[in-house]
């Protein structure tokens, strides 16, 4: 079991939170509006808590579920209230139509994040390659990861395993380069090829 908390109250946020509560974690829900953080604590239920915009979170995994311009200003904002943390990033850092990333070649949203990171934080990317959509459709799903910690991408994946899903490392952080290009390219896959956005992203071998 982990012990969790989700910035944002968007529909990731919302979806995350809902596996995570049937996987038996322990979970926090911050959001600006603080109604709006209660009324989805109590929906969760299972002793889901809200907690305060602003201050320490309770979890020792914090998941930013919110745009991804804004998650790094959020995390230099916490400062050290994040000291110690795992810091899961789900952004996907598309321009306005969704056709190029807004990140420059050699960094990513989830470098970004770290560099203003708290000593003994650790940043890890995860969730961005998978719709909230189909990740609400309680499937077990692939959630490619990657990191720099190799605790902490032992803690995201023990965290993703207890949400039905099977995580998968594709190694150091500066592979979230790449996990935020593949965003783009099921935004891609889903306007041509797949032809729809109902669809996943995963790994099959042959052994
Ligand atoms: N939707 C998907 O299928 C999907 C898949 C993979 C990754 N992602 C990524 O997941 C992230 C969230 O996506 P979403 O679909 O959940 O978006 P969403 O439904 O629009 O929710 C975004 C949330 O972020 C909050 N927020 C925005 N700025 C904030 C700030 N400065 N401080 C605190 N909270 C702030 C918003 O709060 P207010 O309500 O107060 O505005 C809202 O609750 C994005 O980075 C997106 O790229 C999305």
């Amino acid at each position: 079991m982990s012990n969790i908390s989700i910035i944002g109250l968007g529909n990731m946020a919302r979806t995350i939170a809902a596996r995570a509560v049937a996987g038996g974690n322990a979970v926090e829900v911050i959001g600006r509006d603080a109604t709006r953080a209660e009324n989805l604590a109590e929906a969760l239920g299972s002793g889901t808590r809200a907690g305060t915009f602003g201050t320490a979170p309770a979890g020792d995994i914090v998941i930013l579920a919110v745009p991804h311009d804004n998650a790094a200003p959020i995390v230099a904002q916490l400062g050290h209230a994040l000291a110690g943390k795992v810091i899961i990033d789900i952004t996907n850092a598309f321009n306005s139509d969704a056709t190029g990333l807004t990140t420059a070649a050699g960094t990513s949203i989830a470098q970004e994040i770290a560099k203003v990171a708290p000593a003994g934080a650790h940043v890890v990317k995860a969730f961005n390659t998978v719709f909230g959509h189909v990740l609400a459709q309680g499937r077990r799903l692939d959630v490619l990861i990657a990191g720099d910690d190799a605790q902490a991408k032992a803690t995201v994946a023990a965290f993703i395993e207890s949400l039905g899903l099977r995580p998968l490392d594709t190694g150091a952080l500066e592979m979230a380069h790449w996990l935020e290009g593949t965003g783009l390219l099921m935004m891609g896959l889903g306007r041509h090829g797949a032809g729809t956005f109902d669809f996943t992203l995963g790994v099959n071998t042959s052994a």
